[in-house]
């Protein structure tokens, strides 16, 4: 858990960047933090692995005051993935994935197995790309492998800063999945700045809409979408995406079916092709399970699942 308590900031220059900011993450979540540019996003999350000081207040991680931490140590346990990428470039990709592994002091066996793991994760074979520079990779890879070396010493928590707003809007969609399964997969808590609300909505377990320094709302993307606390948090989410989701709330999901991933899933519900989407979703909210088998009569329809539910309400993409 990450704990901000009171915390404000104020630079040399007089610039309040935040002001009496209390917020609680808790574990194994994936937490947004979105709103517009220079309200406090950053500087809150450096917050967290000390690159940022507060001025006042307190920041715990794990029930620790941070202040009380070596920020080294601290930061051994602490992922960090930034826009513009940051991979060593005389190094080969697996001596930027090990860094970490190498500080700890793992064993070349022990750092071998995570770092091929983790490439297998982010879709990339190791056999073919442990041994190449960063430069002879694409943006969309350089930025995996960021994730991958965010990830190899095995820390608790991730703190990722736009992450992906440098790339190509496929890639980015990838990334966004690939983060989501690997957070719910290795058990991360994920601290995710962005200012895309499309980015935010898809991947968020919990949203935290800043203006200004402070804190407008936090909520799940369904929360704010049904209950927007003011016109400034109404306006940043969008009216057409509020309007989009409580149109296809009240369809059927058999409705949405065609579109849906058929393949076989662990653990289900099965459930009618009649129920409304929008109770699909606070069924599997409610469950704690992964996806829901969709039957027609005897007829199986197909799998659906929470993001992708999610996705269709939340998101202006065309459900065909
Ligand atoms: N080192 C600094 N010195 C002075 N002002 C800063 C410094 N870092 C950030 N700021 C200011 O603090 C505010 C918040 O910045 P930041 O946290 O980077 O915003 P965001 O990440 O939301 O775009 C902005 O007004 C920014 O200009
Ligand atoms: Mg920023």
């Amino acid at each position: 858990m990450i704990q901000f308590d009171k915390v404000t900031k104020v630079f040399g220059d007089g610039t309040e960047a935040l002001k009496d900011v209390s917020l609680t993450i808790p574990t194994e979540e994936l937490v947004v933090l979105i709103g517009p540019s220079g309200c406090g996003k950053t500087t809150l999350m450096k917050m967290i692995n000390r690159l940022e000081i507060p001025t006042s207040g307190e920041v715990y991680v794990g029930g620790k005051d941070v202040s009380s931490v070596d920020a080294v140590e601290l930061r051994k346990t602490i992922g960090y993935v930034i826009q513009r990428i940051g991979l060593f470039p005389h190094m080969s990709v697996e001596r930027n994935a090990s860094l970490v592994p190498n500080l700890k002091g793992w064993t070349k066996t022990k750092k071998t197995e995570q770092v091929y793991e983790l490439m297998q994760m982010v879709g990339l074979d190791p056999k073919e790309y442990l041994s190449k520079y960063p430069l002879e990779l694409s943006g969309g890879q350089q930025q995996r492998i960021g994730v991958v070396r965010a990830l190899a010493g095995n820390p608790d928590i991730v703190l990722m800063d736009e992450p992906f707003s440098a790339l190509d809007p496929i890639s980015r969609e990838q990334l966004q999945m690939e983060i989501k399964n690997i957070q719910k997969k290795l058990k991360k808590t994920i601290v995710f700045v962005t200012h895309d609300m499309d980015e935010a909505l898809k991947i968020a377990d919990t949203i935290v809409i800043m203006r200004n320094g402070q804190i407008e709302q936090t909520g799940t993307p369904t929360e704010l979408i049904e209950s927007p606390i003011n016109q400034f948090v109404q306006d940043f989410i969008g009216i057409e995406r509020i309007n989009q989701k409580k149109s296809i709330g009240k369809r059927e999901l058999q409705d949405l079916i065609p579109s849906f991933n058929r393949s076989e899933q662990s653990s289900y519900l099965i459930v009618e092709a009649n129920i409304l989407v929008e109770e699909a979703i606070n069924l599997l909210e409610n469950v704690g399970i992964e996806s829901l088998l969709v039957k027609k009569g005897n007829k199986e329809l197909g799998f659906v699942n929470q993001s992708t539910l999610l996705r269709a309400m939340l998101t202006k993409e065309e459900v065909s």
